[in-house]
C-alpha cells in the first residue's frame, strides 16, 4: 500500500478521536518536525485541533521537506465533540468533516479516513472538502453557536427593561424550523475553552485580511458576552440595596456548563471577581471542582482585568454543600446549571438565610414562583422582576 495505515493526529481534543497515534504539541510546526523525524513510510497525517486556517499548509511544507524522499499528506478532521457528552458525541456524530487536498494524491487520503470513520458513521454524515473550509468550519461553527446565546442574552436586557420573559420568546422563536430551539437558553454568559478563543480567531483572521466589518462583527459577541457577566453582578449589586460589601453571598456553580469540572473562562469566576472587588464574602459550591482549581482560574480572570486582590484566599471559602454555602448568606447566585440546584429544599435554604434572602438565577433552572411562595425575592436572566 502506498500509504502506510497509520494516521497520525495533531492534537488530542477532549478524548483524542478515533486516533491511532496522537501528538499533542502546542506548536503544529515542531509537531511536524517530530513526525517527519519518526516517520518511515508515506503518511497521512490529520489535524484534529482547532487550527488558525491555513495551518495544513505550513504543516505539510514542513513534513514535505524530509530527507528520507517520503510524501506526507495532510488532511483536517476537526471534531465536534463537546464537554459532557464527549463519548455520545463520537460514536453518534451529527456530521464528520474532512478536509484534504484538491488533487489525485489528497484525494486518496481524503477516501482512506472516511473508510476509516464508515465503520460506525453512515457514508451521508461524512462531508468532504478542501483542507481550508475544513479548517474554518470549525471555528464557524463555534462562532455560530456563541453568537447565538449573546444574541439571545441581548434579548434578555430587554426583556428585563420591558416585562418580555426571555423563555417564552426563546420557545417562539425556537419553534420556528429555520431558527431551531438550540443554544437559546439565556445565561449569565458562555464559558469554555473553545468559543472565545475561535472567536478570537476568527476575528483575527478577518483583521488579517483587512475585513475589519467583519472583525468587528464577531468581536461584537464576545462584548455582548462580557456584557452579560458583568451586568449580572452590577444587578446583584444593585438590588443589594447598592453594596454587597461583607455579605456572605453563595454561590452555587463554578463549572462552565453542568456535567463537567472543567473552569475555563466560566463565567462563574467574572461574576465571583466581580464580588470580590464589591468586597462580598463568597462562599462556593459546585459538585465537581476543587478549591485549587477556582483559585487557579480566579488568578487568571483577576490578571485579565490587571486587578489584583491580597485577600482573595480569605474572601472566599470552598464549601461542601449548598446548604452549608447558603447557610447565613444574604444571597444565592445560581451560575451552572447543575441538575442538584433543581431539587435542593428551597425551604430549608431560606430558613438558614438573612433576610430578606435574595436569589439570582443566573441559569433559570429554579422554579421562581414556588422560591416566591416561601418568600425569596427572586431576580433571573430575562425575566420580569419578581413577578412572571
Ligand atoms: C463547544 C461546542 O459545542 C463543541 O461542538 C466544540 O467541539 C467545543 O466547544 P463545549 O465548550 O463543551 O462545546 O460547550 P457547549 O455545550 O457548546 O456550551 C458552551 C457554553 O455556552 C457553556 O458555558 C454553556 O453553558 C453556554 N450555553 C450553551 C448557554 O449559555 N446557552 C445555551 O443555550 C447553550
Amino acid at each position: 500500500d502506498e500509504y502506510t495505515m497509520k494516521i497520525v493526529c495533531m492534537g488530542a481534543g477532549y478524548v483524542g478521536g478515533p486516533t491511532m497515534a496522537v501528538i499533542a504539541e502546542n506548536c503544529p510546526h515542531l509537531c511536524a518536525r517530530q513526525i517527519a523525524k519518526v516517520c518511515t513510510k508515506n503518511t497521512i497525517v490529520v489535524e484534529k485541533s482547532t487550527v488558525p486556517v491555513r495551518t495544513a499548509d505550513a504543516v505539510r511544507r514542513v513534513l514535505n521537506c524530509n530527507d528520507k524522499g517520503l510524501d506526507f499528506q495532510v488532511l483536517s478532521n476537526p471534531e465536534f465533540l463537546a464537554e459532557g457528552t464527549a463519548i455520545d458525541d463520537l460514536e453518534k456524530p451529527s456530521r464528520v468533516l474532512i478536509g484534504g487536498g484538491e488533487d489525485e494524491a489528497g484525494q486518496a487520503a481524503i477516501a482512506k479516513l472516511v473508510s476509516v470513520y464508515q465503520n460506525w458513521v453512515p457514508a451521508e454524515q461524512i462531508i468532504t472538502t478542501n483542507l481550508w473550509s475544513s479548517e474554518l468550519s470549525k471555528l464557524v461553527a463555534n462562532a455560530f453557536l456563541a453568537q447565538r446565546v449573546s444574541s439571545i442574552n441581548s434579548i434578555s436586557a430587554l426583556c428585563e427593561a420591558t416585562g418580555a420573559n426571555v423563555s417564552e420568546i426563546s420557545r417562539a422563536i425556537g419553534s420556528d424550523p429555520r431558527i431551531g430551539p438550540k443554544f437559546l437558553q439565556s445565561s449569565v454568559g458562555f464559558g469554555g475553552s473553545c468559543f472565545q478563543k475561535d472567536i478570537l480567531n476568527l476575528v483575527y483572521l478577518c483583521e488579517t485580511f483587512g475585513l475589519d466589518e467583519c472583525a468587528e462583527y464577531w468581536h461584537q459577541v464576545i462584548k455582548m458576552n462580557d456584557y452579560q457577566k458583568e451586568r449580572f453582578t452590577k444587578n446583584m449589586v444593585s438590588k443589594m440595596f447598592n453594596t454587597a460589601t461583607g455579605k456572605k453571598v453563595a454561590i452555587l456553580g463554578f463549572a462552565f456548563k453542568k456535567d463537567t469540572g472543567d473552569t475555563r473562562e466560566t463565567a462563574s469566576a467574572f461574576v465571583c471577581r466581580d464580588l470580590v472587588q464589591e468586597r462580598a464574602n463568597l462562599h462556593v459550591y459546585d459538585p465537581q471542582v476543587k478549591r485549587e482549581q477556582m483559585m487557579v482560574e480566579f488568578d487568571y480572570t483577576l490578571n485579565l482585568s490587571t486587578k489584583t486582590e491580597p485577600d482573595l484566599e480569605k474572601l472566599i471559602t470552598t464549601s461542601p454543600s449548598a446548604y452549608d454555602a447558603c447557610d447565613g448568606a444574604h444571597a444565592i447566585a445560581v451560575l451552572t446549571e447543575w441538575d442538584e440546584f433543581k431539587t435542593l429544599d428551597y425551604q430549608r435554604i431560606y430558613d438558614s438565610m438573612a433576610k430578606p434572602a435574595f436569589l439570582f438565577d443566573g441559569r433559570n433552572i429554579i422554579d421562581h414562583a414556588a422560591l416566591r411562595e416561601i418568600g425569596f425575592e427572586v431576580y433571573a436572566i430575562g425575566k420580569p422582576w419578581n413577578k412572571e
